[in-house]
């Protein structure tokens, strides 16, 4: 395996020009970039999933759109549209950083597709670009629900041929990273390294400095829970889905990040319990949830529920072929009455369906060492 040609996430964010350190810190990850063409790329091509000869419902997802990226756009304007078949495309957040971009995004999606799920991601509640003076981002969310139900896109709970869809909203919490810090190298502060800091207003009483901003998302979805209380009772199938990551094993170890400290910006506790509240402590069979957020493609069985990324990610990320995909994308999840195929291959999940997680090595991978001894 060519663990090295891995990247970050492109959460991490370097602004040119801040300091002599940042600029540094940007030739290195140019150099990186180097690296990586001239490093032979044997990944094989993720399996696209099959749209022909199913009966019945069809369910895909996506997520990570970007759709403020022109390249993202042009993939989503080829999408086959609408046909005879009963297609169901689930979006796991980041669609676009401008409200006038989402609710574009929207509604080709809905050309498209028969039913269209959504829950928000970080990016969505971006206030920097918007040429409305929103008060905060939860202004910009108010909006963005009203244009979903406008345009017919779901984003509570609801029953399709008797499969349940459950969107949960959430937001990251530092907290729910509790491995082990690396040690020894200086590692730019999540203020600096998220634009969230910058991007995101909130009200009073809500900062991504402790829980608050978790716990005010997840209370979001109480609003549900007679409803999915009436799911569990009646639908042997659900799916489940989310931005951020219910796990910290959804994502690479520390060492392995060129931002190390991406765990403590990606996912929530109080998601996981909501999925467990919804699947069970052991899943089952037919347990699945879908995330997105980290750009990595994902596919595990952890604890009896299958775990699923499948993002666009960013245009560059493509062309190195590390994350995404748009010859393979939307992914379909469930066809013919059941969940489908794993993605295949799938890097990260394949690499830790056959290696333990061991997060008390805090040495760092090759390709990260020598990243920050550069610097
Ligand atoms: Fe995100």
């Amino acid at each position: 395996m060519v663990l090295c040609l891995i990247t970050a996430s492109s959460i991490f964010y370097l602004q040119p020009g801040r300091s002599r350190y940042l600029q540094k810190c940007m030739r290195i990850q140019n150099c990186g970039r180097y690296l990586m063409k001239h490093v032979d790329i044997t990944r094989q091509k993720i399996i696209p999933s099959a749209r022909v000869d199913t009966v019945g419902l069809e369910v895909f997802v996506v997520s990570d759109l970007h759709t403020e990226y022109e390249e993202n756009m042009a993939w989503l304007k080829g999408l086959p549209k609408k046909g005879k078949k009963k297609e169901v495309l689930l979006v796991a957040g980041d669609v676009a950083e401008t409200y006038e971009k989402f609710v574009l995004t929207m509604s080709l999606l809905k050309a498209s597709f028969e039913h269209v799920f959504f829950v928000p991601g970080n990016h969505d509640l971006w206030l920097r670009r918007e040429k409305e003076n929103y008060i905060d981002s939860l202004q910009k969310l108010d909006k963005m629900l009203d244009a979903c139900h406008r345009l017919g896109v779901e984003t509570n709970p609801s029953v399709i041929d008797g499969l349940a869809i459950i969107p949960l909203f959430s937001w990251y919490h530092e907290s729910f990273d509790r491995e082990k810090d690396i040690p020894g190298i200086h590692i730019p502060s999540l203020e600096l390294a998220c634009k969230d800091f910058r991007a995101c207003k909130w009200p009073d009483g809500l900062t991504n400095g402790d829980n608050s901003l978790a716990t005010h998302f997840d209370a979001m979805n109480d609003k549900n829970q007679d409803t999915v209380q009436e799911m569990l009772a009646s639908c042997n199938q659900i799916i489940s889905f989310s931005h951020f990551i219910p796990r910290v094993e959804l994502c690479p170890e520390k060492r392995m990040l060129f931002y190390p400290n991406l765990p403590k910006m990606i996912g929530s506790d109080f998601l996981e319990a909501r999925i467990r509240y919804i699947h069970g402590d052991r899943g089952s069979t037919n347990a699945c949830h879908i995330f997105g957020h980290t750009h990595f493609c994902w596919d595990i069985l952890l604890d009896g529920i299958r775990y699923v990324q499948a993002p666009l990610a960013y245009p560059r990320e493509r062309k190195r072929r590390m994350n995404g995909g748009e010859d393979w994308l939307p992914f379909c999840i469930y066809s013919n009455g059941e969940l489908t195929e794993n993605m295949s291959p799938c890097y990260w999940s394949d690499y830790y369906a056959s290696n333990p997680r061991t997060p008390d090595v805090t040495e760092l991978a090759p390709w990260v060492a020598r990243f920050y001894r550069k610097l």
